[in-house]
């Protein structure tokens, strides 16, 4: 299969994606007066935030002005458990979803009949960008629930005109079973059960690339271009990547185009992103990396306000759709950014290491541990089924090498047996902490 897919014919486009840069931000402009109104009239809590930052809604006249209202944290949303956020009556509501969280109160969102259908139609945009087309048939093995990562796909999918199987995760043997029989030719997955589910196809000696599956569309965590490769190369697909939280609406926030593969072009007609410097809070031009902050544009039932996502990305100009602005693949969360003796570390540097080291399984764990009063970090990785007894000690100190001149740390390296580790079947956790505070 070629690297790059074929890109839209134009009438195949909506309106939104049609629209030139200039018709964009008078739009975006338009939309967000709209919603900081909606925003300060209806939820007490930013009317309480905008007041003490002594900002109104009527002074932001331009798209910059928005960095003068304050920010919104999780912990604001947690603060105003479970529906206080909500600009609208729980009447109108028509959809709950929260993020489980691991500690205390879940964060919950809501959306009206109008927000769910935004949010279809956007997914139906994302699933087109990557390539899918009305007649398809997707396999969606995102989680259902109160995640939403399923539901998101799934009625996407159907408004875009796709057969939907609505598998969620788990059950993995019968995953494979279901994809060999139904025959679809798309999957949405994260990208970690995604190599879960290859190693199964292997294990039922079925080869994935003989699959009837065309593209994925991956996301709910950061991943690399090894791990492209490594997905293209097993299941001969196109892989493209997804984007969104829950907190601004879900997956189809933004998504990469299967004609570039350069990134995710963000749908500014729904979200106007900025980049903050993480620390001072200050806004970044564009192509600057930073934490990536979202403003809803059209939401009702939770209009959203300078949102700080935590994810590291950075702003750049659109290609395959040059209305609207790409970030650049997710480097990872500044909460999952390791200091590792002074040095930051992020579990997709370690991706990139592992992903193209010989005779290495793309599984792997991060653990952190204390030895007296020095961190240390393992790299837990499996070996690749044929990879020959004597090449494992080699292969760790290939990773450990590349580990110390490109990230610049000193790092151990375990390699184990195939098959060891335990497998996500949804979100991957790959760090495991062991220090102990003292
Ligand atoms: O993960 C929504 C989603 C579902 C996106 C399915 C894509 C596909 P939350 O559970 O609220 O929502 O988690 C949101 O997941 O802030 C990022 O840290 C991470 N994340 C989501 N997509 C990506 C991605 C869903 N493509 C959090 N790359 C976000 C990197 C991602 N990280």
């Amino acid at each position: 299969m070629s690297r790059l897919g074929q890109a839209p014919t134009a009438d195949v486009l909506d309106a939104g994606e049609r629209l030139s840069r200039e018709e964009m931000r008078a739009l975006q402009l338009e939309r967000l007066q709209a919603t900081l109104v909606l925003a300060y009239d209806k939820v007490p809590h930013y009317r309480a935030a905008f007041d003490q930052a002594g900002v109104k809604p009527t002074d932001c006249r331009s798209l910059e002005d928005l960095a003068r209202f304050p920010l919104t944290t999780k912990l604001d949303l947690r603060d105003n458990y479970p529906f206080a956020m909500f600009a609208v009556p729980r009447t109108d509501v028509r959809r709950i979803h929260a993020s489980s969280g691991t500690t205390g109160r879940p964060t919950v969102v809501g959306y009206t009949q109008r927000d769910l259908d935004t949010w279809a139609d956007l997914m139906a945009r994302s699933i087109r960008a990557a390539g899918g087309r009305p007649g398809d048939t997707v396999h969606v093995a995102y989680g259902y629930g109160l995640f939403t990562g399923g539901l998101g796909a799934h009625y996407g999918a159907e408004r875009l005109g796709c057969t939907v199987i609505p598998m969620s995760g788990g059950m993995t043997p019968r995953q494979v079973q279901l994809i060999h029989d139904f025959e679809p030719t798309i999957i949405m997955v994260t990208p970690s059960y995604m190599l879960a589910l290859l190693d199964e196809f292997e294990r039922q000696g079925l080869d994935p690339r003989e699959s009837s599956l065309k593209i994925g569309i991956f996301g709910a965590e950061p991943w690399t271009e090894a791990m492209r490769a490594e997905i293209e190369d097993r299941l001969d697909v196109h892989a493209v990547d997804i984007y969104g939280l829950s907190e601004v609406m879900g997956p189809g926030v933004a998504q990469e185009c299967v004609e570039t593969k350069d990134g995710l072009h963000i749908w500014e007609d729904h979200f106007y992103p900025e980049v903050i410097d993480p620390t001072t809070g200050d806004t970044l031009p564009d192509g600057e990396p930073g934490e990536l902050v979202f403003t809803s544009l059209t939401k009702e039932a939770l209009p959203i306000i300078r949102y700080r996502t935590r994810d590291l990305t950075r702003l750049l100009p659109g290609t395959a759709r040059p209305g609207f602005r790409r970030m650049e693949k997710i480097t990872g969360r500044s909460d999952d950014m390791i200091i590792l003796r002074g040095v930051n570390v992020f579990p997709t540097q370690l991706e990139e290491i592992v992903l193209r080291t010989e005779g290495l399984a793309p599984h792997f764990q991060v653990v952190l541990s204390r030895d007296g009063r020095m961190d240390a970090l393992t790299v837990r990785v499996e070996a690749r089924p044929d990879c020959p007894p004597n090449r494992r000690n080699s292969a760790a100190q290939d990773v450990a090498e590349a580990v110390k001149d490109r990230v610049g740390v000193t790092v151990l390296v375990e390699v184990v047996d195939p098959d060891t580790l335990e497998r996500s079947l949804g979100k991957l956790q790959r760090v495991i902490d062991r220090r102990t505070n003292g």
